[in-house]
């Protein structure tokens, strides 16, 4: 026969146990970690981050297929985590948005270029300091890596970080793989 005691702790048990079974047939992750990502590692588009995110800086590539303003953003928390640590801390999201620009003579100059309407794609990574997700292609270098096009913004196209992504970052890689120079912010 079981004492009170020990029911009272079966009974707890098979609580958390349902609870956990939960969390792990779901599609939601671990939010404390990142609301953009679930416990498979899939990345999320961040809908609001033009609003509830700090701009960090843009860049101006003036041709190509990526030409346009490429402007950065990150989480307030972020910002003032990395003024503390020189890092960014665990969970972060990091955006790179691509806009179209055009340019004109303004009463500041010719040929001063702005942005349009005219959004190209976004650029996602998450930092992540613990491999939550080794088997998956998109993560390693201790980020996540995605890529969102305008019609459909539902889905990462991405499909592996080291060929889609790493090559053209390794010129950052003494900077945690972030082209660090672009953001001043970050220190002052
Ligand atoms: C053609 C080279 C190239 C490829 C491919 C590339 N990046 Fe980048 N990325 C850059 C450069 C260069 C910058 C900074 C300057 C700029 O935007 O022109 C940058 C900046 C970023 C930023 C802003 C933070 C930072 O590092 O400065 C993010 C986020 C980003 N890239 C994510 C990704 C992801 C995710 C992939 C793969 C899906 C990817 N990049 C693929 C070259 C590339």
């Amino acid at each position: 026969m079981i004492g009170k005691n020990n029911a009272n702790s079966l009974f707890v048990f098979a609580i958390s146990a349902f609870f956990s079974s939960l969390v792990v047939a779901g599609e939601v992750g671990d939010e404390s970690f990142s609301p953009y990502v679930d416990n498979k590692g899939n990345i999320s588009f961040p809908q609001a981050f033009r609003t509830s995110m700090t701009h960090l800086g843009s860049w101006f590539v003036p041709d190509g297929g990526a030409s346009g303003f490429h402007d950065v953003y990150t989480e307030k928390e972020s910002v003032e985590a990395f003024r503390k640590t020189g890092e960014f801390p665990d969970g972060a999201t990091i955006i790179k948005e691509l806009r179209a620009s055009d340019k004109g003579d303004y009463t500041t100059g010719k040929d001063v270029s702005h942005s349009t309407s005219g959004l190209k794609q976004w650029f996602v990574m998450i930092k992540d300091t613990k491999g939550r997700f080794a088997d998956n292609a998109l993560w390693g270098d201790g980020w996540g890596w995605a890529l969102f096009k305008p019609d459909h913004k539902e889905r990462n196209v991405a499909a592996n970080y080291k060929s889609d992504c790493l090559g053209c970052h390794v010129p950052a890689k003494q900077s945690d793989w972030i082209y660090i120079e672009g953001y001043p912010i970050l220190a002052q």
